[in-house]
C-alpha cells in the first residue's frame, strides 16, 4: 500500500512537472508592454542576439530585393542559402523556451519560405517570382512586428 503512494506521489509530481514545461512551452515568458504588445522577457544578452539577427534578417531583404531588380536570380539563390544556413545555426534554446507559442509559429512559417524562396529560384530561374515570394515573406516580419516586443529582465 504504501509503495502505491509513493508511486501516486511520483505520477503527481512529474505529470505537473510536465504540464509546467507545457504551460512555459505555449505561453513562454511574457507580460504586457505599455504599448499593449506582447514583450518577451529575455536577459541583455539574448535580447541582443535576437536584434542582431533581425538587422541581420533586414540586409539580407535588401539584398534579395536588389537582386530582383537587378534581375539577377543567382544573387538571389545565393541569399536564399544564406538565410537557410542563418536559420539553422546554434539553436538558442533558452530564448525558444522564453517565446509563445504564436512566435513559434511566425518563426518557423518563416524558415519554410526561405527554402521556398531557395528551392523555387533554383527551378523556375524567375525574379518576379522570387520577389513575389520576398514580399509574401515580409507579411510574417509585420505580423510578429505588430504583436511583440522584446523586453531586458530586470530593467
Ligand atoms: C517571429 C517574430 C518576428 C519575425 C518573423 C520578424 N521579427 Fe524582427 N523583431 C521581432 C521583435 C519582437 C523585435 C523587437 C521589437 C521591439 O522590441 O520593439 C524585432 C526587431 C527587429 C528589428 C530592430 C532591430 C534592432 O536592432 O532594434 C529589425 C530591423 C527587424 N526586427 C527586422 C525584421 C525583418 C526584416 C523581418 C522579416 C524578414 C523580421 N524582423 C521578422 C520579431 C520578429
Amino acid at each position: 500500500m504504501k509503495n502505491i503512494k509513493v508511486l501516486w506521489a511520483i505520477i503527481t509530481v512529474l505529470s505537473l512537472i510536465l504540464a509546467g514545461i507545457g504551460y512555459q512551452f505555449v505561453v513562454g515568458s511574457v507580460i504586457t508592454a505599455k504599448d499593449g504588445r506582447i514583450a518577451i522577457v529575455l536577459t541583455k544578452g539574448e535580447r541582443n542576439f535576437v536584434l542582431g539577427e533581425m538587422r541581420g534578417l533586414l540586409a539580407n531583404m535588401q539584398q534579395l530585393v536588389s537582386a530582383a531588380a537587378d534581375k539577377d536570380i543567382d544573387k538571389t539563390i545565393r541569399i536564399a542559402k544564406k538565410l537557410i544556413d542563418d536559420s539553422k545555426g546554434a539553436k538558442q534554446l533558452s530564448i525558444i523556451a522564453k517565446t509563445p507559442i504564436n512566435f513559434k509559429r511566425l518563426t518557423n512559417n518563416i524558415h519554410a519560405q526561405f527554402k521556398t524562396l531557395y528551392s523555387d529560384a533554383v527551378e523556375k530561374r524567375d525574379p518576379n517570382h522570387s520577389l513575389k515570394q520576398v514580399s509574401i515573406i515580409m507579411q510574417n516580419c509585420i505580423v510578429c512586428h505588430g504583436a511583440y516586443q522584446l523586453t531586458e529582465l530586470n530593467k
